[in-house]
């Protein structure tokens, strides 16, 4: 049996093999306290699961569902862009139901890469931006996202070969893995690169939703002429806890969703129906659920942040999304550190350079961990801090 080459170069997904580790501590009887994956610990708001309950005893529901998804999805997402950020779309030709924004975000990879063209993926950055590229044989040019810069990439910096071979340009605001936010003056300067060198521009903004202190992250469709030239991924899954049922969307440029659209219905068979109904209610439904749990991720990012600073391991507020970035102090890399936590404390982070190269010299954070694993987590945090201290008191 030979693998293709695509398969014997695929680098194993960061969170399967930090999963990985955790079931093989848990199975020694280890007690872990995971800040790994962004995964909302807080169910999904009951209005929602009861739509679902009531939408799977329908036979209706239990048949094969459209690919290209409800159209009454398609109007419920359009209406919910418009009531969140003012922006139109035709619901029939600018929205596309995703089975999960990953989904989507992979496949699109298909639509305008052949082997060798070249994408511009951001570094740090989501994983499935470049490894769409990877798999479909084209390259990943890197912008860095660095501190100076606001974890924005200097769109200025790319050399204008690059530029003028890159078919897809790829952003995330708010971001992960560093948190950062980018304004809508960034998103036009974004356009503006886009026009000039003739690429489409894929955003992914599942973070919109997750965001503290009064701040309103914004899209980038609402950019002048973002829809001319890129998408938005969309998801529902950290906007209302619903990592599990799998829905997202694409938004925006009517030739990408379409491409996109032709691509899925030869690969898979849709959301189930009964999924998308409960997602018609999420987003059509009250929306206080997003504040209340905003106020439960900004107390634990405040208390994430304080005890991260008070070890030594520098960090700042994030204004949105679900995580902390963190560095690493002097002597460490991201791996020392993350396997350190773990084999000293039992604790989990993301080392950084699992996000690609410029993520080194960081650890990331998730905030969505129980409020008892975040006090234990802390705890621990502080015990680290405290041998370290002693060990060093010691030399
Ligand atoms: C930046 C980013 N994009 C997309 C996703 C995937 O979202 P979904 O659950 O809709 O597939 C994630 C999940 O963590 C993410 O962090």
């Amino acid at each position: 049996m030979k693998l293709a080459k695509r398969i014997e170069n695929l680098p194993p997904y960061l969170f399967v093999e930090i999963s990985k580790k955790i079931a093989e501590k848990r199975a020694k009887g280890e007690d872990v306290v995971s800040f790994g994956i962004g995964d909302p610990d807080i169910p999904t708001p009951a209005h929602i699961i009861d739509r679902l309950c009531q939408a799977a005893r329908e036979p209706a529901n239990h048949r094969y569902p459209e690919s290209e998804g409800l159209p009454e999805l398609h109007q419920a997402i359009a209406e919910w862009y418009q009531k969140r950020f003012g922006v139109s779309l035709d619901p029939d030709k600018e929205v596309l139901p995703l089975i999960g924004a990953k989904e989507g975000i992979a496949h699109i990879a298909l639509c305008f890469i052949d082997p060798g063209d070249i994408a511009l993926v951001p570094d740090p950055a989501y994983p499935v931006y470049s490894i769409g590229t990877l798999l479909t044989g084209g390259n990943p040019y890197y912008l860095p996202l660095t501190e100076k810069n606001g974890f924005l990439p200097d769109l200025d910096a790319i050399p204008e070969y690059i530029a003028k071979r890159a078919k897809l340009l790829w952003l995330n605001y708010p971001n992960n893995p560093t948190g950062a936010v980018a304004g809508l003056d960034f998103f036009q300067r974004a356009v503006q690169f886009a026009r000039k060198y003739d690429l489409a521009i894929c955003h992914d903004g599942p973070y919109t939703e997750v965001a503290f202190d009064g701040y309103q992250p914004v899209s980038f469709l609402q950019a002048d002429g973002a829809k001319e030239v890129g998408v938005e991924f969309h998801s529902l899954s950290k906007s209302y806890n619903m990592t599990g049922w799998r829905i997202g969307m694409v938004v925006g440029n009517a030739v990408m969703v379409d491409a996109l659209k032709r691509v899925k219905s030869n690969l898979d068979s849709g959301i189930p129906q009964a999924i998308q109904y409960a997602a018609i209610e999420a987003l059509r439904g009250p929306q206080d659920c997003i504040q209340e749990h905003n106020a439960i991720y900004q107390r634990r990012r405040d208390l994430v942040v304080d005890m991260l600073n008070s070890v030594g391991l520098e960090a700042k507020s994030p204004k949105a999304s679900l995580y902390v970035w963190a560095k690493v102090p002097e002597g460490y890399t991201s791996t020392d550190l993350a396997t350190d936590l773990l084999e000293q404390v039992g604790v989990v982070v993301t080392p950084g350079i699992g996000y690609g190269k410029g993520g080194e010299g960081y650890v990331r954070l998730s905030l969505t961990i129980t409020d008892a694993g975040l006090v234990k987590g802390l705890s621990r945090l502080a015990g680290w801090r405290d041998s370290k201290n002693r060990f060093r008191a010691k030399r």
